[in-house]
């Protein structure tokens, strides 16, 4: 039974929602699914751009929505304490949540390009499936579902900035970009902000050996699909996954 003091503080929370800490609006579990239904989605929409051969046959049953994700799973799990999402209304731990699943996602995505690029005959079709467009197109997805803004962003280098300008940092991404960026600032580590409304994370991404086809050397020749090349090297930081969650 409740203690009489306990039931006053129940009552004046209820009419003075001010005094209990804005929250989610629902918990990790809920976040987390909504992503990977989204990523589901995506998946299975473009099942004919990346995994049809031109006589209509699947030619990698690997690439098939429902095993794209057992491997993005796998690479969540491995990154993401899974058993804290349920119940939490953690903004922290969803935040981290939500931006370690795109970053699996987008980590498979460049593991399978090859795959996705190889067609049944073993000639090659650079498809546009690439990391940062299948991360776009799953988050916007998500947002229209939960209202939950993630974004890719990057402070770029050089005279180069974010390819596209719905991946240009705002104010506050440039300052946890460049909070990161920093020297003393521990690997993979994220920043996370308690604003009235929001909650706003930022995990960091890095340069990989996948990365340098499109990213890397040499510096302002044409990149694939028609960006320039930045220069990036091995470890260096790309940029960051940032969330926006809404708190009420
Ligand atoms: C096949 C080419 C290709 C590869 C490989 C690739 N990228 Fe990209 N990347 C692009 C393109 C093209 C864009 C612009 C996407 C868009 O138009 O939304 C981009 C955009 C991005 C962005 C968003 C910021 C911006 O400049 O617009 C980030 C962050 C990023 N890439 C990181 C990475 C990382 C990290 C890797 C390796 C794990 C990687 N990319 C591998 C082609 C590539």
């Amino acid at each position: 039974m409740k203690s009489p003091l306990g039931l006053l503080l129940c009552m004046l929370l209820g009419v003075m929602p001010s005094l209990r800490a804005a929250q989610p609006q629902h918990d990790g579990q809920w976040y987390v699914d909504q992503l990977r239904l989204s990523m589901s989605e995506i998946l299975t929409e473009n099942q004919g751009l990346i995994n049809t051969a031109p006589d209509g046959s699947i030619k990698n049953p690997a690439l098939t929505a429902e095993m794209f994700l057992k491997e993005v799973q796998r690479g969540f799990a491995h990154n993401v304490d899974v058993t804290q999402l349920a119940g939490s209304r953690s903004p922290e731990l969803i935040s981290a949540a939500l931006a370690g699943l795109l970053q699996a996602g987008r980590d498979h995505c460049a593991k399978v390009q090859p795959a996705i690029n190889t067609e049944k005959d073993g000639s090659t079709k650079m498809k546009k499936f690439i990391p940062a467009i299948f991360g776009r197109l799953c988050a916007d997805r998500f947002l229209s579902k939960t209202g939950v803004a993630i974004k890719q962003t990057t402070l770029g280098k050089g005279e180069f900035g974010a390819r596209n300008h719905y991946n240009k940092p705002d104010a506050w991404e440039t300052a946890s970009l460049t909070k990161v960026s920093g020297a003393n600032w521990e690997v993979d580590k994220g920043v996370g902000e308690a604003q009235p409304s929001q909650y706003r994370y930022l995990k960091p991404i890095y340069i990989k050996q996948a990365c340098l086809t499109c990213h890397g050397n040499p510096v302002g020749t044409d990149a694939p699909y028609g960006h320039k090349m930045e220069g990036y090297e091995p470890g260096e930081i790309r940029g960051g996954i940032s969330v926006s969650l809404p708190l009420k």
